[in-house]
């Protein structure tokens, strides 16, 4: 850490008035937080443009002080953006290394930018512009996975695969079907995403230390420049606020926990066991030892990245958790979990997405695979409910009887001759036949929201319509 530490003793240049001596070392180190929080370097910049811009415009700082305090920022902005601006240790954090830069560049003007504000609006502004951009990004990022899945189920509206519960063979369905249980999936992430981006579009700036400011600010005037709905309406709250980054970490960690099960399933889908998908080479790796290899590395980091964000959430539940108003240090703590978190669900979606569009299925394993383990059982009971008029109850237990004898013999119920069935249950005709294949069986579930690819063709056009 020592590589942005300048080794003086003189007090901090921006609150050492009261103070004789500079921090200890470990003071120095455990109190900075610009080694990460220069992250918010574009937003800090933006939030101080903008309230120097109203406090000229309400008269508290002259128009002239303004001008050279905004050709300042804009300096810096470039200086940061080209890696020609030297962070300090000292300076703590990324307001009080853009401020000083201000006062070497502009002179005393750069004194005045700090009036009616504090760093704990200002901290509060810089994150919440941060988390609002990263909830944007994530928006967009998952109606491209939600698109990669609509195409992919569009294009195996009729392919049939076994349907699991308990991951036994359960009945058939189709894969497009299954392809959209991930869309509603995804589709509510999206949805939590834009709550959240709702809830958070609020403007903390001008709550100033927690008690607001006696000076004439206009707080909509700086809500508006930023882009937000409206000022917040309670100083105290506003600077000791964190629920936007811990919506923003909860709804990561559900997204993450779906991130995972799509992943888990990948993993055994594309084991030479199932085989019902091969992953592109560009989404998976070989061994350094075994030459037959091709291993789902990237699906098993995906699942692995769940277990990063849902560190992440319960780490800045339990920073936040007992804290008393208004603002505590504590709360420097919250970046570091909200930035890992996002890297790591934007890596999660993004290689997601490339493992769904690459990967080829191999649809003839899946119609293998969906008429073994007596897939179309519940088919067979449905129908002597229909046909024979048994209670279903009854018709279960056929059904069942004609399983253990199929199983005896090897072979699947369609295989069985009419006259097994006939011995189990006389009303049972060869018409029986036409609902024991898996497509018979997959088609005739028109419910709503059922597996038939008529249905699913209809969710595919709802989904695509909603977007
Ligand atoms: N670096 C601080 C943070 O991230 C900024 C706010 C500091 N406020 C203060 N009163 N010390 O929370």
């Amino acid at each position: 850490m020592a590589d942005d530490t300048t080794d003086t003793k003189s007090s901090n240049q921006m609150w050492g008035g009261r103070f004789a001596s500079g921090p200890d070392a470990i003071m120095e180190e455990i109190n900075a937080s610009i080694g990460f929080d220069k992250k918010l370097f574009a937003q800090d910049i933006r939030g101080s443009i903008a309230h120097a811009t109203m406090l000229a415009h309400q008269g508290i700082i002259s128009a002239e002080d303004k001008d050279k305090i905004v050709h300042g920022l804009n300096t810096i902005l470039s200086e940061i953006e080209s890696g020609n601006f030297e962070f300090s240790r000292q300076l703590e954090d990324i307001h009080m290394n853009v401020e000083a830069r201000l006062a070497t560049l502009i002179g005393p003007a750069a004194g005045r930018l700090h009036t009616a504000r504090s760093r704990n609006d200002q901290v509060a502004l810089d994150f919440r512009l941060w988390v609002k951009e990263e909830l944007q990004k994530t928006e967009q990022m998952l109606t491209g996975l939600i698109a990669a899945f609509l195409d992919r189920a569009e294009e195996h509206a009729e392919s049939v695969m076994p349907g699991f519960t308990h991951l036994q063979t359960a009945q058939p369905v189709t894969f497009g079907h299954h392809c959209m249980a991930y869309v509603e999936m995804f589709g509510r992430d999206r949805s939590r995403v834009r709550h959240a981006i709702e809830h958070l579009d609020e403007s903390p700036i001008g709550a100033a230390a927690l008690a607001g400011t006696g000076y004439p600010i206009d707080r909509h005037m700086t809500a508006k420049a930023l882009g937000f709905r409206e000022p917040t309406r309670n100083s105290i709250d506003t600077v000791s606020d964190r629920d936007f980054a811990i919506e923003f970490l909860s709804i990561a960690a559900i997204a993450g926990m779906h991130l995972s099960r799509l992943a888990e399933e990948i993993v055994i889908w594309s084991t030479p066991q199932f085989g019902f998908v091969r992953l592109s080479d560009a989404f998976s790796t070989g061994s350094s030892i075994m030459p037959q290899k091709k291993n789902p590395d990237a699906a098993e980091l995906v699942r692995a990245k769940t277990g990063r964000i849902n560190g992440s959430l319960v780490a800045l539940l339990t920073i936040m958790k007992g804290l008393p108003l208004a603002y505590s240090k504590d709360m420097q703590e919250d970046k570091e979990q909200v930035f890992d978190a996002a890297e790591s669900l934007e890596l999660a979606i993004a290689a997601m997405t490339g493992m769904v569009r690459d990967m080829t299925v191999n649809t003839a394993r899946m119609k293998a695979a969906a008429g073994s383990g007596y897939s179309t059982a519940t088919d067979l009971a449905d129908w002597l409910v229909r046909e024979a008029g048994l209670p279903f109850r009854d018709a279960h237990h056929v059904t069942g009887r004609a399983v253990a004898l199929a199983e005896s013999k090897g072979c699947d119920l369609a295989e069985l001759p009419l006259s097994d069935l006939q011995a189990i249950h006389p009303d049972i005709t060869d018409k029986v036949y036409d609902v024991l294949t898996v497509e018979a069986s997959v088609a005739s579930r028109k419910s709503f929201g059922g597996t038939a690819p008529s249905e699913v063709r209809k969710q595919i056009a709802f989904w695509r319509a909603r977007n």
